[in-house]
This record gives C-alpha cells, structure tokens and sequence, in this order.
C-alpha cells in the first residue's frame, strides 16, 4: 500500500526517519514547517493538546487514502504542529499509521493521545508503532544510523498492511 507521510522536526531525528522510510516506500514526503522561527519546541502547546501556527498551504491530502503520520513527542503528547495538521487536513475517512518519536523506548500514553484524536475526526487508526530518537541535548548525527534503520523498518510494517 502506497500513499503519503507527513511529519514534524524540530531537531532532525524525526526527519531522518521519514526520509528513510519514504525512500524505502514511495511514499511522498511532506513536512510541517512552523510559521515563525522557534527556539524551543512547542511542549507546552502539545501538553495541552492545542495547535500552532504552521506555514500554508497544508499538505493536500484529498485524494489520499492512506497516511503515514510521525511527529516527536513532548511530555507524553504528540507534537503541537501535527494537532493543527489533523485538525486542518480533513483526515475523516483516510486511513492513518500514526508514528511517534521520542527519546524514550516507549510511548504508549502520547500513542494512546495521539490515535484518540485521530479517530475523534474520523480518521482509522490501521496501526502505531514508536521509534527511539535523539537525546535531549544531542544531536541526532550520533544516531543518525539507527534513525535510517527505523525508517527502513517503518517501510516494512506498512508494506505488510497491503
Ligand atoms: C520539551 C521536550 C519534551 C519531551 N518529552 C518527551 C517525552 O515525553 N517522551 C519522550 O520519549 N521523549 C520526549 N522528548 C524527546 C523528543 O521527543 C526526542 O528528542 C525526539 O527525537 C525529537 O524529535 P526531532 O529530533 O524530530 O525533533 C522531549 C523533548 C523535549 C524538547
């Protein structure tokens, strides 16, 4: 099964894993870009579960079916950035693998969050999965080699849902 992956990032982790996954999938590859320039991410936005300001156009998601989605993770909640962009995106009806990234190993609180939202806009939840990224305070090269690999393992997992 094809479609698109849209993701966040605001120290890169995120991002090599997307990238990797899309090169590896086909998918199409779309990131979220916040408005203004920030200094810290949005934790603070994310842990009430409200949205922020991102650069327009959204990604056009109409005629997809199935949606990748991979945001960080701030204090146990899925990012800010992809609240606003399932609330805008029209995500009813789609299909959405929903993927969460954080410095710990699991996330199962942020993933619960996270799908509860999406099926709230009536998007199906067809799978969850949660990869390590970087360590606060490092920089996602030192990692660089398992963020690849993780992206190649997501290809994997949504190759098996066709
Ligand atoms: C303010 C803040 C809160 C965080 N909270 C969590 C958390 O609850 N669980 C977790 O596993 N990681 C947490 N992290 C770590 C990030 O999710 C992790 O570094 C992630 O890989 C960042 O993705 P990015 O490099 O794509 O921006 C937090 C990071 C920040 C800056």
């Amino acid at each position: 099964m094809t479609g698109t992956a849209v993701y966040y990032s605001f120290t890169g982790s995120t991002e090599v894993i997307a990238k990797s996954f899309s090169e590896k999938s086909g998918f199409k590859l779309f990131k979220l870009e916040d408005r203004e320039k920030r200094k810290f991410a949005p934790a603070f936005a994310s842990i009430l579960g409200l949205g922020t300001a991102l650069k327009e156009p959204l990604p056009d998601i109409k005629n997809v079916d199935f949606l990748v989605l991979l945001t960080p993770i701030y204090a146990w909640h899925p990012s800010a950035q992809m609240n606003t962009f399932i609330k805008k995106a029209g995500i009813g009806g789609k299909k959405l693998f929903l993927v969460g990234v954080g410095a710990g190993e699991t996330n199962e609180k942020a993933m619960a969050r996270f799908s509860s939202k999406v099926k709230k806009l009536g998007g199906q939840v067809v799978g969850t999965k949660t990869f390590k990224g970087v360590q606060l305070g490092k920089n996602y090269k030192e990692v660089e080699a398992e963020l690849l690999k993780s992206g190649e393992e997501l290809a994997k997992t949504t190759d098996s849902l066709t």
